[in-house]
């Protein structure tokens, strides 16, 4: 099931492209993510395992006289098409690297909830950069667009690059883990209402401050080595994630997700990133439809859908 990361096909040199371009983009969850202290620019040292999922965006893009956007779908009408918009942001760097001018018609179809932990805005953001490439027939590369992404979002370099990868920095140093051709089944269970990523990682400081946070999930290389072994009990006891205090002290609710999981036979259950969606490992993929089923039926969540991962980062389709 798993798709093959075929670096291949995206470095072929490829001529502007009259259009539409349509680039498919996922989700992404951390396996680990172990948060240091606030550095001096407002951002935290991270250790992260990011890990890509079959949870899609797709974002076409077209010739066209002006730089536009539109947008249709999960929370289309609730994301500003203003100046922030990290779609818009992403095709401008791209243009000013280049020398050129930031003409497209560009056009989003959401399935990745906002402001979820499941880093929409930033794969939106991959997915503009390389849409924009193959437009423009500009011809960076994986790489060379994945260090352009950096200057967009923390984790816009991972979308771009996909599969499973160790985080570091501010969480935009990513290197790839080996791919092993395994898949992982997973349950994404997505609330109502978002949370806002500052604001968590501002919750996780005052927790340390006043020492009611847990322990921090450290070093990876448990994490690691469970990937490794291709057996999901295993990855079940290693995953962490240092912002599920903080999104649990401020919606406490999620412990209820979280609970119904766990009841429901989920191997494990975490916060995704920081949150408020909760993803749960399942055995394989007949387990994870009928613990997101059961999810859904127990009323633990706004909806619940299976997926799959590693997959691809943002790819012409
Ligand atoms: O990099 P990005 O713009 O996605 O980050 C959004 C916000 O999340 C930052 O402004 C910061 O408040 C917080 N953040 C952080 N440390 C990180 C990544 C993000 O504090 N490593």
């Amino acid at each position: 099931m798993t798709e093959p990361l075929d670096e291949e096909e995206y470095e072929r040199p490829r001529l502007g492209s009259a259009g539409p371009v349509r680039v498919r983009v996922p989700a992404k969850i951390n396996l680990h993510l172990h948060v240091g202290p606030v550095r001096g620019d407002g951002f935290h040292e991270l250790v992260t395992v990011y890990h890509a999922i079959s949870l899609y965006d797709e974002l076409s893009a077209r010739r066209g006289d002006r730089l536009t956007l539109t947008m249709e779908g999960e929370g289309a009408g609730e994301l500003p098409l203003d100046d922030d918009n990290l779609v818009l942001r992403a095709a401008r760097a791209l243009a000013r690297y280049t020398q050129r001018q930031p003409l497209a018609r560009l056009h989003l179809r959401k399935q990745i909830p906002i402001a979820a932990g499941l880093a929409g805005g930033s794969a939106d953001a991959a997915a503009a950069l390389v849409a924009c490439d193959a437009l423009w027939g500009t011809n960076l590369g994986r790489d060379e667009l994945a260090k352009l992404a950096a200057s967009i979002g923390s984790d816009v370099p991972f979308l771009v690059l996909g599969g499973t990868a160790l985080g570091t920095g501010r969480g935009e140093r990513v290197s790839p883990v080996l791919a092993s051709g395994h898949s992982w089944h997973w349950v994404v269970a997505v609330a109502n209402g978002g949370l806002s990523t500052p604001t968590v990682y501002r919750e996780l400081d005052h927790l340390r401050d006043y020492g009611a946070a847990p322990p921090s999930a450290g070093s990876p290389e448990r994490l690691l080595a469970a990937l490794r072994q291709h057996d999901p009990a295993v990855l079940a006891a290693a995953l962490g994630n240092d912002l599920q205090p903080a999104a649990l002290s401020l919606r406490p609710e999620l412990r209820h997700t979280l609970d119904a999981g766990h009841a429901a036979g989920a191997l494990a259950g975490i916060v995704s990133g920081s949150g408020p969606t909760c993803v749960f490992l399942a055995a394989d993929a007949r387990h994870a439809e009928s613990l997101a089923k059961e999810l859904v039926d127990r009323g633990a969540c706004r909806s619940a859908q299976p997926a799959y991962g590693p997959v691809a980062g943002a790819r012409v389709v």
